[in-house]
């Protein structure tokens, strides 16, 4: 019990240094279910993607030109990298010289 909670702190004091991975911490308030159907992930991540524009809104109503940009070029996942440490930020260069 006491070991549970002390779990929790820590991932809710990591969250500001955005160390820990944006998976995790959606999988600690409401497990991997929040995104993927049973647990499960698709094959083509459809449901992923709309998991994320049910809690968050979409592209057009999400703040800063860089979602605005991407109005019906991009999914969620293409910049968030949910699994992994870096940030949305650090993806550009995935696509863009
Ligand atoms: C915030 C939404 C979200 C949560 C919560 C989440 N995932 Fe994922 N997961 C994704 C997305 C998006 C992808 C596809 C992109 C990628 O592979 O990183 C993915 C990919 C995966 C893959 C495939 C990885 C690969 O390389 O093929 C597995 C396995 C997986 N998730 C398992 C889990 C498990 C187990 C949990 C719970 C502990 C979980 N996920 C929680 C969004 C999420
Ligand atoms: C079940 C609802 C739910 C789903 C599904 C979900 N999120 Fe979240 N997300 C939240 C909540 C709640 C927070 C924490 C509060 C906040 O910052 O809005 C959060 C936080 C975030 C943050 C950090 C915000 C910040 O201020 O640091 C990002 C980025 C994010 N989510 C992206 C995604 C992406 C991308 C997906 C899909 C792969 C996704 N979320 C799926 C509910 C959800
Ligand atoms: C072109 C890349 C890109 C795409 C596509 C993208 N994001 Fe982001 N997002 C970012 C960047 C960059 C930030 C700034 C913080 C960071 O680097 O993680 C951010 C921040 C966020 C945040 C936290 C700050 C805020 O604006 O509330 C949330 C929540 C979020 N994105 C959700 C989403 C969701 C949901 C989608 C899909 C509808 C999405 N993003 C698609 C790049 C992207
Ligand atoms: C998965 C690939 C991908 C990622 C990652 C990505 N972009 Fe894009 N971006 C595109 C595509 C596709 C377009 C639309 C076609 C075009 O105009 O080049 C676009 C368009 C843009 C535009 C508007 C058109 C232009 O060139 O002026 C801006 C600005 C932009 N991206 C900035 C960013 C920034 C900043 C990031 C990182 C936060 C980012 N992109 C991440 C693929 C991506």
């Amino acid at each position: 019990m006491m070991k549970a909670k002390l779990v929790l702190l820590a991932a809710c004091l990591a969250l500001p240094l955005a160390a820990q991975p944006l998976a995790d911490m959606h999988s600690d308030m409401s497990g991997c279910e929040s995104c993927h159907a049973d647990g499960v992930p698709s094959s083509d991540l459809a449901h992923e993607n709309a998991a994320c524009i049910q809690c968050h809104g979409g592209l057009a109503d999400l703040e800063g030109e860089t979602h605005q940009a991407h109005q019906g070029n991009l999914e969620c996942a293409d910049c968030h990298q949910v699994h992994e440490e870096a940030a949305a930020s650090e993806s550009c260069e995935n696509c863009h010289q």
